[in-house]
């Protein structure tokens, strides 16, 4: 039974080994990919996310362009992933081949998201890849639509520690308001968060032998695996010692985003907990994602942050008592991953790309 998805993306070394593992796992339905800048901007989004199409000789998938910054702050491109926004991938010359008549459907994103969502036949899967502007936009254009959605599924967030600051991972600091009105939606939604991201590598010579390939869309993973993204694993200090990657930055191998697919099609190899969870909205730690794995109710429950003498607090967490806003969302946080098994399910995915 396949599982009908919309990718939204920000297209990306990573968000490119998550479009390869989508169009090639047989139990994802791909209806369409929505584009919003982040990693870089939202031209390059769209182009880089139609190459990758090509490369793979996907079948005809709706790709949309959308919001081209976030709801409050400007754009503020990673600095990761190269000026392309693909780690100077597009200067490989299977990259380069001339472009096919692979186009970006003219409708915005969110239009595209609310056509799929009332064409279906049955709830829609999202996988948030980016900074969730562009569903940030869809929920509060188009409340009426939730129940179409089966969940949203987001790389994003943390319960430990950040990247694009000590405590916010990048897609959620990049717009903390658009992801506190997903997680307040009502939709349920599933963290992907930098705790696992961070885990799931592929061994540098299973990189190296997608570089020599016989298939361009092989080869092109592994090129983008050699563009060093996230901590090393094995390093937690930061003393990577790894081997160097043939443009000579040290191997780190992660498949990031490709590993929220992983999740999608086997949640099995996780360790998920339904947590409480808030976006942070100001001052140092604006972006973080607070996750609360407390095992009783604190002193917050007894004395909630603003509330007046004596109000009572919410009677449990995720609900809101009267006069104050409701408690935090409930969400399905992945705080552990078995990383050899979703290595081995990223490599086994890519070898059935054409
Ligand atoms: O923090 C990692 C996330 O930010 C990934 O989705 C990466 O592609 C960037 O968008
Ligand atoms: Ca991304």
């Amino acid at each position: 039974m396949t599982l009908p998805v919309l990718l939204d993306v920000d297209t990306g070394v990573d968000d490119a080994l998550a479009i390869l593992f989508a169009v090639a796992h047989p139990d994802i339905e791909l209806l369409g990919i929505t584009c919003v800048a982040g990693n870089t901007s939202l031209e390059n989004v769209v182009a880089n996310t139609l190459r990758v199409l090509d490369v793979a000789d996907a079948p005809s998938v709706p790709v949309a362009g959308g919001a081209v910054r976030p709801l409050i702050e400007p754009a503020r491109a990673s600095h990761v992933h190269g000026s392309d926004g693909l780690g100077e991938v597009s200067r490989d010359p299977d990259f380069a081949r001339p472009q096919s008549g692979r186009r970006a459907d003219p409708r915005h994103a969110v239009d595209l998201i609310r056509d799929i969502l009332l064409t279906a036949t049955t709830p829609v899967t999202i996988v948030a890849l980016a900074p969730q502007t562009n569903l940030a936009l869809l929920l509060r254009q188009h409340p009426e639509l939730a129940p179409r959605i089966e969940r949203i599924l987001f790389m994003g967030g943390s319960a430990g520690v950040g990247n694009a600051t000590p405590v916010a991972e990048f897609n959620v600091w990049h717009d903390p308001e658009a992801a506190a009105i997903v997680l307040d939606s009502g939709v349920p939604t599933f963290m992907y968060g930098l705790d696992v991201f961070n885990q799931v590598t592929v061994d540098q010579a299973d990189a190296d032998a997608l570089l020599h390939a016989p298939r361009a869309s092989a080869r092109l993973a592994g090129s983008l695996l050699q563009f060093p993204m996230g901590d090393d694993p094995d390093a937690p200090d930061g003393s990577s010692d790894r081997p160097l990657t043939t443009n000579g930055a040290p191997y780190t191998g992660h498949i990031g985003d490709a590993g929220a697919l992983c999740a999608l099609v086997d949640p099995g190899a996780l360790r998920i907990e339904r947590r409480p969870v808030r976006v942070e909205l100001a001052g140092f730690a604006r972006g973080q994602t607070i996750v609360d794995r407390r095992q009783r109710v604190g002193e917050d429950a007894i004395h909630p942050a603003g509330a007046s003498a004596g109000a009572a607090g919410p009677a449990a967490v995720g609900e809101g008592s009267a006069g104050t806003l409701p408690g935090p969302a409930l969400v399905d946080v992945a705080l552990d991953v078995d990383r050899a098994r979703y290595a081995r399910l990223f490599l086994d995915t890519i070898a059935r790309l054409p």
